[in-house]
């Protein structure tokens, strides 16, 4: 059968910035960067978007050009077996995000609803928990189904897996054709309205004022690169499926610099806008912006519900057009995920595009309703906090030594790429790649499993957050560690007779 393709250039470059665009952007980037240095905060950001960001980028889209498969079945082609379980490492974490990340879609999809009028009333942070998440059972417990969660989050994947039915370009580019520009424009209204707010400037001298003792602590450098992954989507095996769809005729670097270049423009679009509208709210209730800000769930759900209420004027469509901003975000990243278990599936077992997407997608879909029980928020906290703390990085790090030093297939893949792209790579690019990134990284997994990690483990218990031995390791740890296993026994098989 002929390989999917890509129907234009662009079409490749919406779909490789609507994966990277994603929640990351909106609600993570602003509180990381406020938290590591605030304006000082750019300088490890740019350092590790430019050492490790886009050039893994140029790797991925080089590998996926080159071997024209899915994440395993490209690198099957690059080193044997001995390459393969990577591949499968990374579809396997892109597999366990998938499932909580279309949770967090479905939670802003009700929040679209929710804000024309303004229905989380004047407690928002009880409202979340209580009475939307219907939090009630202890860590590892179930309870029972949340319907209000539960009935977004079916819609969540009937939209996803409905675009990858429609296939890569009538499916996902045209997808991507339409959500991006149209979350560019409605975001573009929210940041500029909340510019015009009282008390903007107020949040904006928050966010931007340098801190520069902070770019001297490690834990800040590490943030930074920790960041560029996620908000990158490198080391997923997301931007291999992606580039192995694109026709032998195409740019690779230049690709790559506009997608990480866009991916940044957006996320400093979104500090922008996210700190204008905490410096509304400091000013209105006359606290300082160090006050109001939250991390993470409780910036979306808890503190923006809280600006909305105070908002002078068409609060409504205000949130409306924010939490639709994170659905349209949200859904485009889920596709490019899911898209990585399709892919590499449908490659290995020999089954059809939509046989792989109704069982691949489907399992997920079945795994995500966990996520949408009354112990829900539990279960997400876990599974993020380990997958992400020993996924991304590790694979990242595991993926660029193998390339470079043990296989040794650098330079060979810079001449692929040099071979069709305007930009040239010198030897900047494999300095990056085979000396910088791995010194950071490895630097940053071994701070990872010292300090950074017992930091937020509880005294008493000893564990992330508290929670009992047996949750963190069937709900936490365990799913991490899972990947890494079924990595490795997916690449034991045989390809199906059309790949080997
Ligand atoms: N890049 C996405 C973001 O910034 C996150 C993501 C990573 C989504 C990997 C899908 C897969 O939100
Ligand atoms: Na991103």
């Amino acid at each position: 059968m002929e390989r999917s393709q890509w129907g234009t250039r662009a079409g490749f470059i919406l779909a490789a910035v609507g994966s990277a665009v994603g929640l990351g952007n909106i609600w993570r980037f602003p509180y990381v960067a406020y938290e590591n240095g605030g304006g000082a905060f750019f300088i490890p950001y740019l350092f590790a978007l430019l050492t490790a960001g886009i050039p893994i980028l140029i790797l991925e889209f080089t590998i996926g050009h080159k071997y024209r498969g899915s994440a395993p079945l490209s690198f099957f082609r690059m080193g044997g077996k001995k390459m393969e379980w990577l591949g499968w490492w990374a579809v396997f974490v892109s597999f366990v995000i998938s499932t909580y990340y279309a949770v967090i879609i479905a939670w802003s999809m009700r929040y679209t609803i929710f804000s024309f009028n303004q229905a989380w009333g004047t407690d928002t942070e009880a409202f979340l928990f209580n009475d939307f998440l219907q939090l009630t059972v202890t860590p590892g417990q179930t309870g029972g189904i949340v319907w209000g969660v539960f009935i977004p989050l079916v819609l969540v994947w009937v939209i996803t897996l409905g675009i990858l039915f429609a296939g890569v370009k009538k499916g996902i580019e045209l997808a991507n054709r339409i959500f991006i520009p149209t979350l560019v424009v409605i975001f573009l209204i929210v940041v500029i309205r909340a510019l015009t707010l009282d008390g903007a400037m107020i949040g904006l001298d928050a966010f931007f004022k340098p801190n520069f003792d902070a770019i001297m602590d490690p834990k800040v450098w590490v943030a930074a690169y920790g960041h560029i992954f996620f908000s990158l989507s490198v080391a997923f095996a997301i931007m291999i499926t992606y580039s192995s769809y694109l026709p032998k005729k195409s740019d690779i670097t230049n690709n790559a610099f506009i997608t990480g270049f866009a991916n940044s423009a957006f996320e400093l679009l979104a500090g922008i806008g996210v700190f204008a509208a905490l410096g509304f709210m400091a000013n209105q209730q006359g606290v300082a912006v160090a006050d109001v800000a939250a991390a993470g769930v409780g910036l979306a759900f808890v503190v923006f519900p809280q600006i909305i209420n105070e908002f002078p004027g068409f609060n409504g469509l205000f949130g409306a057009l924010f939490f639709l901003s994170l659905t349209l975000a949200g859904l485009t990243s889920l596709i490019s995920i899911t898209e990585t278990y399709v892919a590499g599936f449908s490659e290995k077992f020999g089954l059809s595009r939509n046989k792989a997407i109704a069982f691949g997608g489907g399992l997920a879909a079945l795994i995500s309703i966990l996520f949408a029980t009354q112990g829900g928020l539990f279960f997400l906290d876990a599974a993020d906090y380990f997958i992400n703390q020993f996924g991304v990085a590790a694979i990242g790090l595991v993926e660029v030594v193998m390339v470079v030093w043990i296989f040794r297939k650098a330079d060979m893949l810079r001449d692929h790429a040099n071979a069709i792209s305007d930009i040239h790579l010198g030897g900047w690019w494999k300095i990056c790649l085979g000396v910088v990134t791995p010194i950071v990284l490895g630097y940053m997994m071994f701070g990872l499993l010292k300090t950074n990690l017992l930091k937020e483990f509880d005294n008493e218990t000893g564990n992330y957050e508290g929670y009992t031995d047996t949750f963190i390791m069937f709900g936490g740890a365990g799913v991490a560690i899972a990947a890494i296993v079924l990595g490795i026994l997916f690449s034991i098989g045989k390809w199906h007779k059309d790949h080997a």
